[in-house]
């Protein structure tokens, strides 16, 4: 029968087209799957078809159809693949909107301090976060029977004794001191750890910057305007600070610095205890034992150093509640400060 040849025939043109461009292939298209596509009128054909051949008619007509879809994809994808050749540059389209990445709040809270004190003259400097107990404890008058060194609060490498996380950026000025001659003024801003339960105000990790210079005559009332001028730097001209008396082994005497907040609302009230202050740093003139301990004669230098924590000046600048959301990484967090300098 005729139309069973004609069937073969599109067969045959179908499995041997190549449709070289788009242009081709929208011909071909048209041709076998267009709405006056050529297989279509031979389904009104069957009518014709003796009944014992309908069945395979049928089939051959379907298979025909499905042929044609078939070559079509298959040709319609590898142009795609190969688009780069077909691609026709729209110089008039628009552009692809480019995210705009932001800094995250600490980086930025730390760039600032850095700044504040690299326009004085101080340097970075940077060093490791595994530490020895020498630089981290004994060097800065740490001694043995010192609660901080206790296992609850240090974390030390698995099977040592030696070799722990830096809990504090005050092991950068044992580093330095003991690989360098006075004139030393450096800041020193890093990560450190602690063993603690993380809650809504601390974590295990977190980030400190610490302050030392030493030199010849370098007094208290040095280190006093130095701070002053970090504070209003920090927080405004007008900012008002105070020295507390204070603790710590590696410097006598020692302070810890408050600035005036205010108590304007609940949450001054709140941060601040009810007294208007906020406690930013600590401080105090380096003690003679550790200019000892790192090869400095305290009879011929002194000088003071001050150790603070990011998170914390990070929280008190962008109002930030719970200092966990520094660590989770979620990005509708941090999107927030993209618009922060
Ligand atoms: N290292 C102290 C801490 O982690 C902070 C500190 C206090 C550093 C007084 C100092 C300092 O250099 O003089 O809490």
């Amino acid at each position: 029968m005729e139309v069973f040849d004609l069937i073969a025939s599109m067969q045959n043109e179908i499995s041997a087209a190549a449709p070289a461009n788009s242009e081709q292939l929208e011909q071909f298209r048209i041709r076998f799957l267009g709405s006056k596509n050529v297989i279509k009128p031979l389904f009104a054909e069957m009518k014709n078809v003796p009944n014992d051949r309908k069945k395979e008619f049928g089939q051959l007509l379907n298979s025909l159809k499905e042929s044609a879809e078939e070559k079509f994809k298959s040709v319609q994808e590898s142009f795609e693949s190969n688009a780069d050749e077909e691609y026709d540059l729209d110089v008039t389209a628009p552009g692809f909107p480019l995210i705009q990445g932001t800094r995250h709040p600490i980086s930025l809270a730390m760039e600032r301090i850095i700044n504040i004190f690299t326009k004085i003259g101080f340097v970075i400097a940077e060093d490791r976060e595994i530490e020895d107990d020498w630089h981290n404890f004994t060097a800065l008058n740490t001694p043995d029977d010192h609660p901080a060194r206790d296992m609850q609060d240090t974390f030390y490498l698995q099977g040592s004794t030696e070799q722990l996380l830096r809990t504090h950026t005050s092991s950068v000025q044992t580093r330095v001191m003991t690989s360098h001659k006075p004139p030393i003024r450096i800041i020193a801003p890093g990560r450190v750890y602690r063993n603690e339960t993380i809650s809504a105000r601390s974590h295990c990790q977190f980030h400190q910057i610490e302050g030392l210079y030493i030199d010849k005559n370098v007094s208290f009332a040095d280190m006093k305007q130095t701070l002053l001028y970090f504070a209003r730097e920090m927080y405004g001209p007008d900012t008002r600070i105070r020295m507390r008396p204070s603790y710590f082994p590696f410097t006598e005497p020692s302070a810890e610095v408050d600035v005036y907040w205010g108590l304007k609302d609940e949450t001054d009230y709140r941060i601040t205890k009810g007294t208007g202050w906020l406690e930013v740093l600590g401080c105090g003139m380096v003690d003679p034992a550790v200019l000892n301990n790192c090869g400095i004669d305290p009879e011929e230098y002194s000088g003071f150093a001050f150790g603070m924590g990011i998170e914390r000046q990070a929280m008190l600048l962008h109002r930030i509640g719970d200092i966990r959301q520094f660590f989770e990484n979620d990005v509708r967090f941090l999107k927030q400060f993209s618009a922060v300098l």
